[in-house]
């Protein structure tokens, strides 16, 4: 059998290319890393993993790096992640997100990459009329975060009809949990996804949870989302390399969620569950840029690759995220003063 060739991992020092680039090298597939350690933590990519700390957009660096180390195709998660944010400063996220994409996408060309897959995200559909939705709805975002990943799809599927270079779309939902033996979790400080901080909140690094927004059109009014243990999804992307490397005229672009959605108190009923401890709910106004519900179709991921979801648990995805905010130890404790 041919070597497998190297897989260059972006962002994955940060939450998810770190289950990234484990489940890459559970399949024993060679992996480096480029992080600019601005969100991620050097102590998430493992010791025999090469890492350049360096920007995506530094071209010279990063080709010489995808040159050195005979890469042969290219995940990409470094990015700006918080819905929120990217409405207070979206020229933050199109820099980070979409030109800085640009920038790797030219150096990847320009490298003769032959394969790449893209971190996109439900965020591209805006507030869709219909859920669950499927990869062929609208995408008409309402918040620069989700446009800035739809520019970068824009410029991918532009670029791959005339270049030698295939591409997979990954489309998240809302990814939560951690590695099943707590290896990598999330480390992020100042978290604003909903299990994160709950688990927070449940482990007193918080005194409350907000419940943005109690009047959406949902079975209970707070907003409906489809949480993906981040392991199914890293997974995913390994089966997704496998099928661009099997069908190099092949692209594709799938939702990564489970098909059902849980609500946000339903979701703190599961961490008070998991905890056996209390939350202080705390309800306010909607947030802007939040659409009321997001849930996946996901027919497409299922038929297109051979992915059999492991942890499609709510429980099981708070458990695990439990365990890992457990190991990351006091508030505001950075992952290197805890890991050891
Ligand atoms: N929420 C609260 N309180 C909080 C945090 C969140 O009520 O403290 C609510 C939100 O209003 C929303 C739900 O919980 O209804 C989930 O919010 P998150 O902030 O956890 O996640 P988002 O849905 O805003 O966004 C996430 C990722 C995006 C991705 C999107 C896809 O951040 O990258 O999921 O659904 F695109």
């Amino acid at each position: 059998m041919n070597k497998k060739p190297t897989i260059l991992v972006t962002g994955g020092a940060g939450y998810i290319g770190s289950h990234a680039a484990l489940a890459l090298s559970d399949a024993s597939w060679p992996v480096v890393v480029i992080d600019n350690l601005t969100t991620g933590f050097r102590e998430a990519v493992p010791h025999d993993v090469p890492l350049l700390v360096a920007d995506i957009a530094d071209q010279p660096v990063v080709e010489t790096f995808i040159l050195d180390h005979d890469v042969g195709a290219i995940m990409h998660f470094a990015g700006s992640v918080v819905v929120p944010e990217s409405i207070a400063n979206p020229l933050k996220y199109y820099h980070n997100n979409t030109a800085k994409s640009r920038s790797l996408i030219e150096s990847a060309i320009r490298c003769g990459i032959p394969h790449f897959i893209f971190s996109s995200s439900a965020a591209t559909y805006g507030a869709p009329a219909k859920s669950p939705v499927s990869e062929d709805t609208p995408q008409r975002p309402i918040n620069p975060y989700g446009m800035s990943k739809l520019m970068t799809e824009i410029m991918l599927a532009d670029v791959a009809a005339t270049h030698p270079l295939n591409y997979c779309i990954l489309r998240y939902f809302n990814v939560a949990g951690a590695d099943p033996k707590a290896r990598a979790g999330q480390s992020t400080i100042g978290a604003t996804h909903l299990i994160k901080v709950a688990v927070e909140a449940a482990l007193l690094k918080r005194d409350h949870v907000s419940i943005f927004g109690t009047d959406y059109d949902t079975p209970d009014g707070t907003g409906v989302r489809d949480y993906i243990h981040v392991s199914d999804l890293a997974t995913a992307h390994v089966l997704a390399l496998e099928a661009l490397i099997a069908d190099p005229a092949t692209n594709h672009v799938l939702n990564c969620g489970y098909g059902r959605g849980f609500s946000v108190l339903e979701v703190l009923d599961a961490v008070e569950r998991i905890t056996n401890r209390g939350i202080v709910r705390r309800f306010e106004k909607r947030r802007a840029g939040d659409p009321g519900a997001l849930v996946s179709d996901n027919r497409a991921i299922l038929e297109c690759l051979p992915w059999k979801p492991l942890h499609a648990d709510l429980d099981e995805i708070v458990a695990h995220a439990v365990a890992w905010e457990r190991k990351l130890g006091q508030p505001g404790g950075a992952f290197s003063n805890v890991m050891g």
